[in-house]
């Protein structure tokens, strides 16, 4: 049976003041299609998953948020976690969860803030991977073809000599630096992780008894039945307690049983306000414009997000991030664009 697993948790800082804490971006219409970039991952596993074994995993105080934008799912399917400790131990927990209930289960898991446009060649090379993770005791990941020396990143060595359309993974590496990230690149055969895995749920907890027993202990000695209360308590209790990194420094760079197929479909993981210009559709002049009736004149390279349709006069500006919402008003040179999550910690704390 497939499960999915959906990471909602982050905040996404460098996209305030769109994205704030108490409304972070994965749960907002970026995109201006009418649908939150978490709505858009729900529909596009619900393609191959039942909704009813998708689960979510946030923090506790998106609970109402989750639920108001995801209708088809009960609130037992929503994980909630009492504090931010990455990755690693959100996707241990739900594992175990899963697995108690149905220990043959296969599970995807999946970032909640992502572009991907093809939906048919995603769920085509998601199906591969489940049938290839269902009957191996192997760890899927996706490979998207590397463009620069992004240093965001998890890089992913696949073997040179593979022939099939799953290869084996010589090499994982979290986040390189420069220079390596371009040695990488020069190589030839390496690609991006895009940060959706594929694996059964007793391949990854094996995979955590060995590479993180204290965590894989924590989490797995008296996990309480499925659902109930005192399953809650037992989050509570112990997620605080654990210790706080990314699946992909605990598991992905120390395993040796990695394998990956290489994305048929555009990705990209709409990181920041660049990033977004990159993936619109942009008007004349290269200007990327959200929700408004533009009206420009000598402006390019603009990134325009306004939160209500109106008219957006801008004349004589290049490069600039534009951003309007009610309460806020942001101006700020795309080239800077890195700075951003600073002065969300910083308006934050002080307003
Ligand atoms: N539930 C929950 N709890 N979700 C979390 C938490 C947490 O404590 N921390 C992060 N997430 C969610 C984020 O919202 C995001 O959807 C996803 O997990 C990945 O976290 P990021 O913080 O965005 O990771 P990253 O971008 O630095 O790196 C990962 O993604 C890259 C591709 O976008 C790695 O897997 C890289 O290897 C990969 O290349
Ligand atoms: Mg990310």
């Amino acid at each position: 049976d497939y499960y999915a697993v959906i990471m909602a948790g982050g905040i996404g800082s460098r996209f305030w003041p769109v994205s704030t804490s108490s409304f972070p971006k994965q749960f907002h219409d970026m995109l201006g299609t009418g649908k939150s970039l978490l709505q858009q991952t729900f529909s596009r596993l619900n393609k191959l998953i039942p909704s009813e074994n998708i689960l979510i995993l946030t923090n506790e105080r998106y609970l109402e948020l989750t639920l108001s934008q995801l209708p088809e799912i009960s609130e037992k399917q929503v994980v909630l976690e009492p504090a931010m400790r990455n990755t690693a131990p959100c996707i241990l927990l739900s594992a175990l969860k899963i697995k108690k209930e149905n220990p043959n289960a296969v599970m995807l898991v999946a970032p909640s803030d992502h572009w991907i446009e093809d939906e048919d060649a995603f769920a085509n090379d998601v199906q591969k991977c489940f049938d290839a993770a269902q009957h191996d005791n192997i760890l899927m990941t996706l490979g998207i073809n590397p463009t620069f020396p992004n240093t965001g990143y998890g890089y992913i060595e696949a073997d040179k000599n593979s022939t099939s359309e799953i290869s084996r993974v010589a090499q994982f590496r979290e986040k390189p630096d420069y220079e390596t990230a371009k040695k990488f690149l020069n190589e030839g055969n390496f690609l991006w992780n895009a940060g959706i895995f594929i694996w059964s749920v007793a391949t990854i907890s094996e995979a955590f008894e060995k590479n993180e027993p204290v965590m894989h202990a924590l989490f797995s000695e008296g996990i309480p039945v499925y659902n109930t209360t005192e399953e809650k308590d037992f989050i509570a209790t112990n997620y605080e307690l654990s210790e706080n990194i990314s699946i992909d420094y605990a598991i992905m760079e120390k395993a040796n049983n990695v394998f990956t197929k290489k994305a048929t479909f555009d990705w990209n993981d709409l990181g920041t306000w660049g990033a977004l210009h990159d993936k619109m559709t942009t008007n004349e002049g290269d200007n990327a414009v959200v929700r408004g009736i533009p009206m420009l004149t000598d402006a390019k390279g603009n990134m325009i997000y306004s939160e209500t349709e109106k008219l957006i006069v801008v004349d004589g500006i290049d490069d600039y991030i534009i951003v309007d919402k009610a309460e806020t008003l942001l101006i700020f040179p795309k080239k800077k664009e890195q700075d951003i999550k600073k002065l969300l910690v910083e308006v934050e704390n002080t307003h």
